[in-house]
């Protein structure tokens, strides 16, 4: 994917908020400060366009952004243990789940998981939500760049068992080295556009 413009569309919280559905539209999703945000930025060749933090929680709307005027891409606020008050934790769940469950232009989520931590019960779940939903989820491994290489070949493994999927699906992928951006770029576009 050549990006010739990236822009900020809307933030919202329900769904009379969305922006109108022109565009398939992929949304990403994972735990909290797992670097959801950053990825858009690289993919979309920005450095701040998404507003990043290393303090969780950063993200607390659905924000939409547009890309080549042609396809849309979604960073949802994280789950997990984001440091924000409890009142606004309990409505996230809700808030995600509308998006995710009544959007209708969403060909998939890109479901992002720390390179270095096993996934558990909570993402399983939203695997199989997303299934259940019909969703094409995407699954990337990020922030690569903090292992070694034979590190990174275990860690997918062991990430692979534990979710059940085949490894090979699982995208390695870095923020700050790029490392798999065209990865990730080919399977939305299989997802998004195909
Ligand atoms: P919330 O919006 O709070 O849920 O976080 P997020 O998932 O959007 O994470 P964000 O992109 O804000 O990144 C969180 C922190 O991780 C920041 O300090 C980033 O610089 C760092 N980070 C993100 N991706 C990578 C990566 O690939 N490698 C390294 N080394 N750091 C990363
Ligand atoms: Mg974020």
């Amino acid at each position: 994917m050549i990006v010739k413009s990236a822009e900020f569309v809307t933030s919202a919280v329900k769904a009379a908020q969305y922006p109108e559905a022109r565009h398939p539209e992929a949304a990403f999703a994972g735990r909290s400060n797992v670097g959801k945000s950053s990825l858009i930025n690289t993919l979309v060749n920005r450095k701040r366009l998404v507003k990043t933090s290393s303090t969780p929680g950063r993200t607390q709307l659905i924000n939409f952004f547009s890309v080549n005027d042609a396809l849309s891409l979604v960073d949802l606020p994280g789950y997990g243990y984001a440091k924000v008050p409890a009142s606004v934790r309990r409505k996230w769940g809700p808030m995600i789940e509308t998006y995710l469950k009544g959007r209708e232009t969403l060909k998939a989520v890109v479901l992002i998981l720390d390179i270095r931590r096993t996934p558990g019960l909570e993402e399983q779940n939203f695997i199989d939500w997303l299934e259940l939903y019909h969703r094409t989820a995407i699954l990337v491994l990020t922030k690569a760049d903090k292992l070694s290489k034979t590190d990174r070949k275990k860690r997918r493994q062991a990430i692979g068992a534990a979710l059940g999927v085949d490894e090979s699906t699982l995208i390695l992928f870095s923020a700050k080295t790029r490392l798999g951006k065209s990865e990730v770029w080919s399977a939305l576009e299989r997802a998004v556009l195909g």
